[in-house]
């Protein structure tokens, strides 16, 4: 059973919708609020940024499966933050000790190297996979489907 409650969740601007996953998943009370606007994604205070923060559109993402990009939910906790500890928690780029070298074994935990993967990485594949089906003798009719976008400033807007 799923309802619709209406309780604010701090990350949210905009509409404040919140669907109740209360008794869906193993039984148990947990209860999600999953953010229906945008999400703005900002730097951790550490780090002094170079731009401006991104208004993610978290509603029209949700037609995608949720672990394209929560890919350590097991769908039955509440789902937690990118930048939560353990996970993409560094806030800088990660150097072997005593190094400038990067340690590439580790950059996966660099705030700005996992959004701009996800982020960046899916609008840039679906963008060719869609030409290439465009591209086939079966083609796709009318507009093609639209992608996220890549450029910077669509992200980033100028401050
Ligand atoms: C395209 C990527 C993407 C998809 C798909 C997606 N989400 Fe999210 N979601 C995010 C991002 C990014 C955040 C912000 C996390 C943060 O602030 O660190 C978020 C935040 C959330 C939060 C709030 C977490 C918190 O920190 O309190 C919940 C709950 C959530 N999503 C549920 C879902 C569910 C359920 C689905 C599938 C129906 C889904 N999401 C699909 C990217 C996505
Ligand atoms: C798994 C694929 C995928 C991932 C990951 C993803 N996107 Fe998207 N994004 C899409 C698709 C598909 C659309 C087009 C949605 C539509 O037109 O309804 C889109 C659209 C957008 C748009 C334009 C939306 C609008 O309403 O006009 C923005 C902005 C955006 N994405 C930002 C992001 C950011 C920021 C992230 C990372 C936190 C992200 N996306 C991660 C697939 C993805
Ligand atoms: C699809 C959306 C998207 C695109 C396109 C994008 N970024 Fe980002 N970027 C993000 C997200 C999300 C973050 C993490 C949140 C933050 O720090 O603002 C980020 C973080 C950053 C940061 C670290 C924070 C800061 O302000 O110093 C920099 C620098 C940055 N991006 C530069 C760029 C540049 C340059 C481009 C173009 C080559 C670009 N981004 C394209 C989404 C995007």
């Amino acid at each position: 059973m799923r309802s619709l409650s209406y309780v604010g969740v701090v990350l949210l601007i905009g509409v404040v919708a919140c669907a109740s996953f209360g008794t869906a998943f193993a039984g148990e009370e947990a209860e999600m609020c999953v953010p229906l606007g945008e999400i703005t994604l900002q730097a951790p205070d550490s780090v002094e940024t170079k731009r401006a923060p991104v208004e993610f559109p978290h509603g029209s993402h949700l037609t995608l499966a949720c672990n394209n990009c929560h890919h350590t939910w097991n769908g039955t906790e509440a789902i937690v933050g990118c930048m939560t500890s353990g996970c993409h928690d560094l806030s800088a780029m990660p150097k072997k000790p005593d190094s400038n070298a990067v340690d590439k074994t580790q950059v996966f935990r660099y705030y700005k190297s996992a959004f701009h993967g996800q982020c960046i990485g899916c609008h840039k594949n679906m963008t060719l996979e869609i030409q290439k089906m465009a591209n086939t003798l079966a083609g796709i009719d009318g507009k093609l489907p639209t992608t996220g976008p890549t450029g910077c400033i669509k992200c980033h807007p100028k401050e």
